[in-house]
């Protein structure tokens, strides 16, 4: 019999370019059967099958992601399943042909703190939409993950919180650790929904403690996945914690694999985060703070809402490539966020994604070319920059 096409596929396949010389940056490319995604990398977060406020043509003309980010507790709860695989899945509901990564619902249904009760089986947590209650256990998200069609589809985990003690922390890391154990025997005994490959990352947990750290990362490598996520940071920890964290756990995962940093962060945390080995991130600041009137450009943070700007006709950023970054002014977004017109926001948040892919595809150009940590620290400034 013929081998099936489909079969001969690499699940997805990371190639990495270069590592730099002088920290632990690297370029590289990830092949998967909705396309490449070049890396490092920043995924927008589009929780509901939809980055709020842009369009996917918008997204695709004046931000080019190679993959964006979905959310299954959300897409869980709206529209649902049954309409979700009505569809042939997330990709054809929502008309987006590149790769797409969900989340496992672990974090956000842990964010919904009192609403929700943790046991050995999955968690039990009301609907923060009409207070149903509902169970997510490993298997039941890797069904729900495997519906969406998610090309990367995230494990189950516990995130706890960044002032977790030693013991907390540690009963929850192996809770995690048994989670995943679970999560890979569904998937490994599941299809994948809709002909292309679905790829399987696991999770490292450990809080702030570098021992437990250190046993997530061997346990997770020991999955030997297509890839590995590093969660539970930016939580409320130090910055200088979490790059310690990040660090540590860069050197302890395979150098063979990409490696995801889960929900980071400023620019430049993004930025530090390159130099110690990360390939991807995800996070909802640029959307988020958009929506809230704060502008990322290449020469700095501008509080739209500021007076300031109330007579600058100036273009928002001609240091982008992205149309709207020159076609609108200072000025008039200004205005269009005083008055509460919706343009506003889609302006910011387009301005802002533009921005964060920009500068995850310039560092990417400075590995390549072997002065990545040079321009970092010329960069990082110029980031911090309030305007
Ligand atoms: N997003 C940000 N941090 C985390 C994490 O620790 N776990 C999951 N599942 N998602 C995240």
């Amino acid at each position: 019999m013929q081998p099936n096409f489909l079969d001969l596929m690499p699940a997805l396949a990371f190639d990495l370019l270069k590592t730099d010389d002088r920290s632990a940056a690297r370029a590289g490319k990830i092949t998967t059967d909705h396309g490449l995604i070049e890396t490092p990398i920043f995924m927008p977060v589009g929780t509901i099958g939809s980055v709020k406020a842009v369009s996917q043509q918008q997204l695709k003309s004046e931000v080019d992601p190679h993959i964006i980010l979905g959310n299954t507790y959300h897409l869980y709860l709206r529209p649902g399943m049954q309409t979700l695989e009505a569809a042939g899945g997330l990709h054809n509901f929502m008309n987006w042909d590149r790769p797409i990564l969900t989340d496992s619902g672990g974090f956000q249904v842990f964010s919904l703190s009192g609403n929700r009760k943790i046991n050995e089986e999955g968690v039990m947590f009301q609907s923060h939409i009409d207070g149903s209650r509902h169970l997510f256990t490993p298997e039941k998200v890797m069904d729900i993950e495997r519906i969406i069609g998610a090309d990367i589809m995230m494990a189950f985990d516990e995130c706890p919180p960044a002032n977790s003690e030693y013991k907390y922390a540690l009963d929850s890391m192996n809770l995690t650790h048994r989670w995943l154990d679970r999560c890979f025997t569904h998937f490994n005994g599941t299809q994948d929904r809709y002909g292309h490959t679905q790829n399987l990352f696991p999770i490292v947990q450990g809080a702030v403690f570098h021992d437990l750290r250190k046993a997530s990362c061997e346990y997770v490598s020991s999955k030997n996945a297509t890839g590995n996520a590093i969660g539970g940071l930016s939580v409320g920890e130090p910055e200088p914690v979490m790059y310690e964290i990040c660090q540590l756990c860069c050197e302890s995962l395979p150098t063979e694999k990409p490696r995801y940093l889960m929900g980071v962060g400023t620019p430049w945390n993004i930025l530090e985060c390159i130099a110690l080995g990360i390939d991807m991130f995800d996070c909802v600041m640029p959307t988020r703070n958009g929506r809230n009137a704060m502008l990322f450009t290449t020469k700095g943070v501008i509080n739209i809402d500021n007076k300031k700007w109330e007579q600058d006709f100036s273009p928002i950023d001609d240091g982008l490539d992205s149309e709207f970054s020159h076609y609108y002014s200072k000025a008039y977004v200004r205005h269009l966020f005083k008055a509460g017109e919706l343009l506003g926001l889609t302006i910011a948040s387009v301005q802002n994604l533009a921005f964060y892919l920009w500068l995850v595809k310039e560092a990417r150009k400075h590995i390549l070319a072997g002065d990545f940590l040079s321009w970092k620290e010329e960069m990082i400034p110029i980031l911090k920059t309030r305007l």
